[in-house]
Order: C-alpha cells, then sequence, then structure tokens
C-alpha cells in the first residue's frame, strides 16, 4: 500500500477489501465503536478547507478512537486568512510534529504537498469534484453489508454527478469488482461527464434507470460549484429525478437507497430517506468505523 490515501486507485481490490474487513473489528456486537489506544503518541490534524459535517467529525472521532491527539484545524481563525498559503500551513503543522494531515480542499494540492512533505500522512478528504476516497470506501462497506459482495450488483447513481467527487471515488472503486450494471441518471447538463463513461452508461430516464436496480444512490445538485448560476425549475427537477417511493417501485423490493449526506431532499423525498430501503443513516455510522481501518493501516505503516 503507498505511504498516502490521495485517491481510491491507489488501493488494490484486495486493500480495498481488507480495509472493509478491518473496520469491522472497530464495531462492537452492539454497534459501537471500540476504543483502542493504538497510537498515543500520534498527531492527526483535521484540515478542512471546505464545509463537511459528516467526514470531518468522522474521522476526529474515529483518530479519537484509535487514542491519537487530534487538531481540529480552524481555517478561519488560521494564518489562512492573513494570507499563507495552504503549502505553508500544512508544512507549519509538519514542523510542529503532525504525523497525519486529514485535507479537504477545493483544489488539487494534496498530492503536490504530500511529494513536498514526505515524513508526513496524507489522506485525502475531498478533492473538488475529483475525489473522496474514504466516501468510496465506506459506501462499498455499506454495499457489502447488506448485499454481501458486488459482482453481479445493478447499480444506479442519479442527480448532480458532474460535481460529485462521490461518483468519480465510487465508479473508480466499484471498477475493480464485477457488476451487473452501472446507469448514471440525471439531468444532462449536470451528467455531461457521464454521456459516454468508461464503464456503465447514461440513461436520462429515471424510472428506466431504476429497473431491477440493486442499489440505488441519489446525489444533491452541489449549488456552490456551478460556475454560473443555474437556472432551474425545481418542481421539473424533482418530477424528473427526485428518488421518490413511486419511482423506486422499478427497483427490485429489496434494493437499498443510499446518499453520502447532505441531504436537501429534492434529489429523494422524505418518505424514501426515512423508508425501509434507505442504508443512509448507516452510511453515516460506517464512516468512523472506515476511517478508524484507513488511519490505523496509513499511521501502522
Ligand atoms: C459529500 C462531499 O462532501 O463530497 N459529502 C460527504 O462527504 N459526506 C457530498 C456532498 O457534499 O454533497
Amino acid at each position: 500500500m503507498a505511504n498516502n490515501l490521495l485517491s481510491i486507485n491507489d488501493l488494490s481490490k484486495k486493500d480495498i477489501l481488507d480495509v472493509i474487513e478491518f473496520s469491522n473489528n472497530f464495531i462492537d456486537d452492539e454497534g459501537n465503536f471500540r476504543k483502542e489506544n493504538l497510537f498515543p503518541d500520534k498527531i492527526v490534524a483535521n484540515v478542512f478547507c471546505e464545509p463537511s459535517t459528516r467526514t470531518k467529525s468522522s474521522f476526529a472521532i474515529a483518530a479519537n478512537n484509535l487514542g491519537c491527539s487530534v487538531i481540529d484545524f480552524d481555517i478561519d481563525n488560521s494564518s489562512v486568512q492573513k494570507g499563507e498559503s495552504i503549502f505553508e500551513t500544512v508544512d507549519a503543522l509538519n514542523l510542529m510534529g503532525v504525523d497525519l494531515c486529514v485535507l479537504r480542499h477545493p483544489e488539487s494540492v494534496i498530492r503536490e504537498l504530500a511529494e513536498c512533505l514526505p515524513k508526513m500522512v496524507f489522506i485525502n478528504a475531498g478533492e473538488g469534484s475529483i475525489s473522496h476516497p474514504t466516501q468510496a470506501l465506506l459506501d462499498i462497506k455499506t454495499i457489502i453489508d447488506h448485499k454481501e459482495n458486488l459482482d453481479g450488483l445493478n447499480i444506479v447513481i442519479v442527480g448532480d454527478l458532474d460535481h460529485s467527487r462521490v461518483t468519480s471515488s465510487f465508479v473508480e472503486g466499484v471498477s475493480n469488482f464485477d457488476l451487473g450494471s452501472l446507469i448514471f441518471c440525471g439531468h444532462p447538463e449536470m451528467c455531461t461527464k457521464y454521456q459516454n463513461p468508461k464503464i456503465g452508461k447514461y440513461e436520462s430516464h429515471l424510472e428506466s434507470a431504476l429497473e431491477n436496480a440493486d442499489v440505488v444512490m441519489a446525489l444533491r445538485i452541489q449549488y456552490e460549484r456551478f460556475e454560473k448560476e443555474l437556472n432551474l425549475d425545481l418542481e421539473t427537477y424533482k418530477s424528473e429525478y427526485q428518488l421518490s417511493s413511486e419511482k423506486l417501485g422499478s427497483a427490485k423490493g429489496d434494493a437499498i437507497v443510499m446518499h453520502p449526506g447532505p441531504v436537501n431532499y429534492v434529489e429523494i423525498t422524505e418518505a424514501v430517506y426515512d423508508s425501509e430501503n434507505s442504508v443512509i443513516r448507516q452510511q453515516v455510522a460506517n464512516g468512523v468505523a472506515i476511517r478508524m481501518a484507513v488511519l490505523s493501516r496509513f499511521l501502522g505503516s
């Protein structure tokens, strides 16, 4: 395994399955996370240059559960506000003895940082619209929890795919498996990168896309990443692309519904979010176990 987790492509299929299996050790029979004092001498810095609830908190909880010291780096009250670059910022943390940096940044800076600071471990917690490897790991774990393995599964991803690092890392991750099908669905202007995908296919009609689906992942519209204002009639959008109970009726009865959060209830109805098919809240919990496994693997190597 590489020294850093910059992309899901840094992991082989075996690595992915090993991390997922390892993560299961951190959940006890009651579903609580085990606290293991494995790395009391390690310092983890959470450096989030974009908003986050689940990813940031789960990394902090995971690091605490492993006995690490955690720095919740407060970008808004840091010298970044005085014009300091991300490189000088992370270098300063490195000089102070931080062992591992969990980084979320709107731009692709993590690779260069990792090259400049080889003693520090870097874990990518979201790189613009490009990648979000630990989300892919927790998504694959959640699917395995319910479906045992990914081979033969029909998976549908619907929403604003062009801006979704969740989609890109998920696609890279599942390309290791022998899926039944992978269908991309959503407003054509939000799926321009997925019209002729390397794997899978694009289907504009949601009910057709959902036929026989085992796994359905819904994604919000990432308003903050659109370069020009989005002229969208929300009611028309919802009638075509919102995952409703009625549309979900085309999928298999035991299909699981996923969403990385945050949920806006434009891309999915409250009824589907709350339905028995929904594993969305389990994804959040799996985030802690996966990040405990990832931190252990990369701090231990
Ligand atoms: C996603 C992200 O930040 O990429 N959320 C997450 O990590 N759980 C998806 C999103 O912001 O919509």
